[in-house]
């Protein structure tokens, strides 16, 4: 019995990992970029919670395997905890029947008795109360990551990792939960390189995620990240376990530098009252000259007041300052000085219980106006002593700029009018307001004011003109002379954008042409890409219509979106599609991705399946349109629109150039997803033409390509011999000129009269040979065009000589066909005519025959269908031939299924009491015994 749970546990373990790791679970699919996260499950193309649980559907031909229940737990690999797919049978958990012969009901598990009801389960069990912890408010927390934690770090084997932090690198984090994400953001010692890796670990420093931070040498892509000198990005999607963890302060951060994990620096992440008012950061690390501090630090959380007397209020959690006797009711003083060294501010504050790793210490005080500031330009130092030995235990670091990774957007719409745009912005590591500003729909006109204003009191202060900046549809720069006056109004959410015309007056704002007020966002995913893009009205939506969209690849080539909308009234839901073009021609192909829906006017999110290398390829190198569409519209409408060039996509998600560097754009993936994907495209001529498309060459009319895998084959074209008596003319677009004829083969208006033949148009009188699109020209076939006034006709013959008809009694006549056309093709033109062999071609025709006489498709092959009314076993990637599931094609539809294991089936078969049905047959044997014992038959 336990022998045989162990076969089918591992039969499904199989199928589970197969899956896990492709989106159809029967194709092993080469591709090994999805990675997915250590605390999620990946189940064919689904994310699953850990800790939630479900009956697997993989999809045709297998379809619900309706006894097996899947669930996604956690298993420990050394110090890591990863989420597993796991799969077993719960056949024997069904119910005994009370009826003598209980029935199996389709899409069922258990056999049940008339008029009993089904008690089958077949939705997703999630985890309960997940909605009680989805919080709309996000909540505040921090870390100090120095080398005095109180987390012990170990190695594979078990043993501590010795963290010696000879360099006093110091960090902090802030870490903002929202809707079950954590967003994370570090200020690092400026003496540190880039950290390599980021991990959160459980108290037994069991490694929950790890998320890779640089590239290789320590290098970002990211234009706020550079500019900020912060380290941002998100854990998305916590499962309940870990958010408990975080909420009961239990969880700890590691900052990882190098890939073999050569320095370390790790703390707990923690609440404190003062992150919710948080306006400015300070990281603290030991003063120059202090000698007996290593790996000690601290980190200032501040926020000022500006409304009637300017105060200032910081709160410090630091280690390090305490001398090995001092353990009860220690003071410190806090200071803070100007850059002339002259404290502005100088307290002392006791520590009933001094800790190793973390000591929180506050005052709240009230300062001048220009103290305040010098505090928004970075030029304040707060300072935390030990008073027993100020001089040798003390730590010190600058105010700056909140560590939280945030940024300030909005979109800018018009009271009346037509004049949109965007705007954000945000604080860099000086301190200084960077602001990009794209105005539309004013054409050569200039605004005469771009003005930032707190809206938020009555009087309404205009706080920063920017007029000056704009330049051609922009206001780009970068102001130092930032105040509180604008941090507070600016991270409250009650600044606004304004662009005005002519005399603009805030009160009565008759004269402004659009605004918008600017919102806080986290940076991570979507926000973390260079720039925004604007997305302007394309069919009949009102003029104020507009919106914004960040669009970023990230390096596990995974594309985030965020998109914003505004002014459209109240639609109805909208869809959002990426649409790919290699580049802008005729024909281009389009590869459409629909990234979601708009309900509420705000999108925000990112694929779940990684991208094809092709839709990568052509994010980086090609064109792309994000575009708005109509829901509800017959049409498809596309309301808002924006082109997206050149996406910067990571190189390691991009093909690998071979070695010449050489990469057309036949060749790239001709062997996978372009021809996959595709249909394998073929550009010629500065237009696009699809899979096994033919036409007649622009340059030359005599040449005719075709496109096939991506391949381009062109033939020319031969003329025949021409003896003509009145001489010969040649119309203009055609190869071969044609003979002076007086009959009437001219139209009306004076054009000459044509036949159609294969897509092409021939003049009255042109000779020809038809173009196969399998072989090229035929010449062993000669057509004629004959255009009189009342009909068109091609006749075409075959030519009777030693090559064309070996089995011909030469010289004959000519076998006349007669043939105007059937469809698209001569009679019979090339039925026999094969003179090249072509044998993939071939199994092609053969798959497309197959399939089109009512063929299913064959997952594993697409060239080897499945022929109409065919049984087979189906077979499953690396478990082969599937015995247990019997299929049939029928009419084009797959129906599969796993036979009734009967108990007549037991007795009868040795091999389903072996094979597929085995638990059954156990279980027939167990109750035979059973009614046996009770003496029943
Ligand atoms: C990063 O910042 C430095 C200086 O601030 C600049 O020279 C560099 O170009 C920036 N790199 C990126 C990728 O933005
Ligand atoms: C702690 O020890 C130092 C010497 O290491 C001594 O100077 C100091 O007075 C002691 N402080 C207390 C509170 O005992
Ligand atoms: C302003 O900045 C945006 C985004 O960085 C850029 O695309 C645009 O060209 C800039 N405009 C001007 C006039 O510099
Ligand atoms: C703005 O007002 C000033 C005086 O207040 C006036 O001289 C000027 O013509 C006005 N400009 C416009 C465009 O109305
Ligand atoms: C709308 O367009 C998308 C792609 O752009 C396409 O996939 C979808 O089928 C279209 N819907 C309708 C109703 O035409
Ligand atoms: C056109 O065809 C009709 C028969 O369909 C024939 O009677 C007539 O003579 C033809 N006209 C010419 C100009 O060939």
């Amino acid at each position: 019995m336990a022998m045989a749970a162990t076969v089918v546990l591992t039969l499904f373990a199989i199928l589970a990992a197969v899956t896990a790791r492709s989106k159809s679970p029967l194709i092993d699919e080469a591709d090994t970029r999805m990675v997915n996260k250590a605390a999620e499950c990946v189940f064919g193309s689904q994310i699953k919670d850990l800790g939630s649980s479900w009956i697997p559907d993989l999809g045709p031909p297998i379809n619900v395997l309706y006894c097996t229940r899947c669930e996604c737990v956690k298993t420990q690999r050394k110090k890591r905890i990863v989420a597993r797919v796991q799969c077993r049978s719960i056949k024997e958990e069904c119910p005994e029947p009370t009826c003598a012969e209980p029935k199996l009901e389709p899409g069922n598990c258990c056999k049940t008795c008339p008029g009993e009801p089904s008690n089958e389960a077949l939705q997703d069990i999630i985890p309960k109360n997940v909605a009680e912890e989805e919080e709309k408010n996000s909540k505040h927390y921090a870390a100090l990551l120095t080398g005095r934690s109180s987390l012990v770090l170990r190695n594979d084997d078990n043993k501590p990792i010795p963290n010696d932090n000879k360099n006093n690198v110091v960090a902090t984090g802030r870490f903002n939960f929202h809707r079950r994400s954590l967003y994370y953001s570090f200020y690092i010692s400026d003496r540190a390189a880039r950290p390599y890796r980021l991990q959160f670990v459980d108290p037994d420093a069991n490694i929950l995620e790890e998320i890779t931070l640089s590239e290789a040498g320590g290098s970002v892509n990211s234009v706020y990240q550079n500019a900020t000198r912060k380290v941002c990005g998100v854990w998305k999607r916590l499962p309940r376990d870990y958010r408990r963890l975080l909420k009961d302060e239990r969880l700890f951060v590691v900052l990882v530098w190098g890939a073999t994990n050569e320095f370390m620096l790790s703390g707990q992440i923690k609440r404190y009252a003062a992150l919710d008012t948080e306006l400015f950061s300070s990281l603290m690390e030991p003063a120059p000259g202090t000698t007996s501090m290593q790996g000690a630090g601290g980190t200032g959380i501040i926020y000022t007041s500006t409304s009637l007397t300017p105060s200032i209020h910081v709160a410090i959690v630091f280690n390090g300052l305490f001398e090995a006797n001092e353990t009860k009711d220690v003071p410190v003083e806090i200071t803070l000085m100007d850059e002339r060294k002259i404290p502005i501010l100088k307290e002392i504050r006791i520590v009933s219980k001094p800790a190793l790793d973390l000591n929180l210490v506050e005052l709240s005080t009230v300062v001048s106006g220009p103290d305040l500031r010098s505090l928004t330009r970075g030029r304040l130092l707060l300072t935390v002593a030990s008073l027993s030995r100020p001089h040798s235990l003390k730590l010190v670091g600058n105010i700056m700029t909140k560590t939280t990774c945030e940024l300030f957007q909005t979109l800018l719409v018009p009271p009346q009018g037509d004049t949109t745009g965007l705007a954000w912005m945000y604080l860099n590591n000086e301190g200084y307001l960077v602001y990009n500003i794209q105005i539309d729909g004013l054409g050569h006109q200039k605004p005469d004011l771009i003005v930032l204003s707190d809206m938020s009191t009555k009087r309404k202060v205009e706080l920063l003109d920017i007029t000056s900046s704009y330049h051609n549809g922009w206001a780009n720069g970068t102001q130092d002379k930032i105040t509180p006056k604008i941090i507070e109004p600016l991270y409250s959410g009650n600044l606004w954008v304004s662009v005005a015309k002519g005399n603009y007056s805030m009160t009565k704002g008759n004269f402004t042409m659009a605004k918008g007020k600017l919102v806080p966002k986290l940076v991570a995913d979507a926000r973390d890409a260079p720039a925004p893009i604007l997305l302007r009205r394309e069919s009949n939506v009102p003029s104020s219509a507009v919106g914004l969209a960040w669009i970023n690849v990230d390096n596990m080539c995974n594309l985030h979106y965020d998109v914003t909308l505004s002014g459209l009234g109240h639609p109805g839901p909208l869809d959002v599609y990426l649409e790919m073009l290699p580049m802008i021609a005729p024909g281009a192909p389009v590869i459409p991705r629909h990234l979601g829906e708009i309900v509420g006017g705000n999108l925000d999110g990112s694929t779940n399946d990684i991208l094809r290398r092709e839709e990568l390829r052509r994010l980086d190198s090609g064109v792309a349109f994000l575009k708005i569409k109509d829901k509800s519209s017959r049409h498809n409408l596309t309301l808002l629109a924006a082109t997206l060039k050149q996406i910067k996509v990571p190189a390691t998600c991009l093909p690998q150039l071979t070695d010449d560097n050489n990469v057309g754009l036949s060749h790239l993936d001709a062997n996978e997803d372009n021809m996959a994907q595709n249909g394998g495209d073929c550009f010629h001529g500065g237009r696009f033409y699809t899979d096994e498309a033919s036409w007649t060459s622009a340059l030359n009319p005599c040449e005719i390509c075709v496109c096939r895998n991506g391949q381009i084959k062109c033939d020319t074209a031969k003329c025949p011999p021409l003896n003509c008596p009145n001489g010969q003319r040649l119309h203009p677009g055609d190869c071969c000129p044609v003979c002076i004829d007086n009959d009437d083969s001219f139209n009306d208006d004076n054009t000459p009269r044509r036949c159609q033949f294969g897509g092409r148009t021939y003049g009255h009188g042109a000779r020809f040979h038809p173009y196969l699109i399998q072989t090229g020209f035929d010449e062993c076939i000669w057509c004629t065009c004959k255009a009189t006034r009342n009909e068109t006709e091609v006749q075409c013959a075959r030519i009777q000589n030693e090559k064309c008809c070996p089995t011909c009694n030469h010289p004959a006549v000519v076998d006349s066909m007669n043939g105007s056309m059937i469809g698209d093709r001569p009679r019979d033109a090339f039925a026999h005519h094969r003179p090249h062999h072509d044998p993939i071609q071939e199994t092609k025709l053969r798959a497309a025959k197959i399939m089109s006489e009512g063929g299913c498709e064959n997952p594993n092959d697409s060239l080897q269908p499945y022929k109409n009314q065919q049984v087979y076993h189906p077979v499953i990637a690396s478990l082969g031939e599937y015995k247990c599931v019997t299929c049939k094609c029928d009419k084009g539809v797959t129906k599969c299924e796993r036979p009734q294991c009967t108990r007549e089936m037991c007795d009868k078969s040795r091999k389903a009491r072996r094979v597929c049905c085995k638990r059954d047959c156990i279980r027939y044997r167990h109750k035979n015994k059973n009614q046996r014992a009770k003496g029943i038959r």
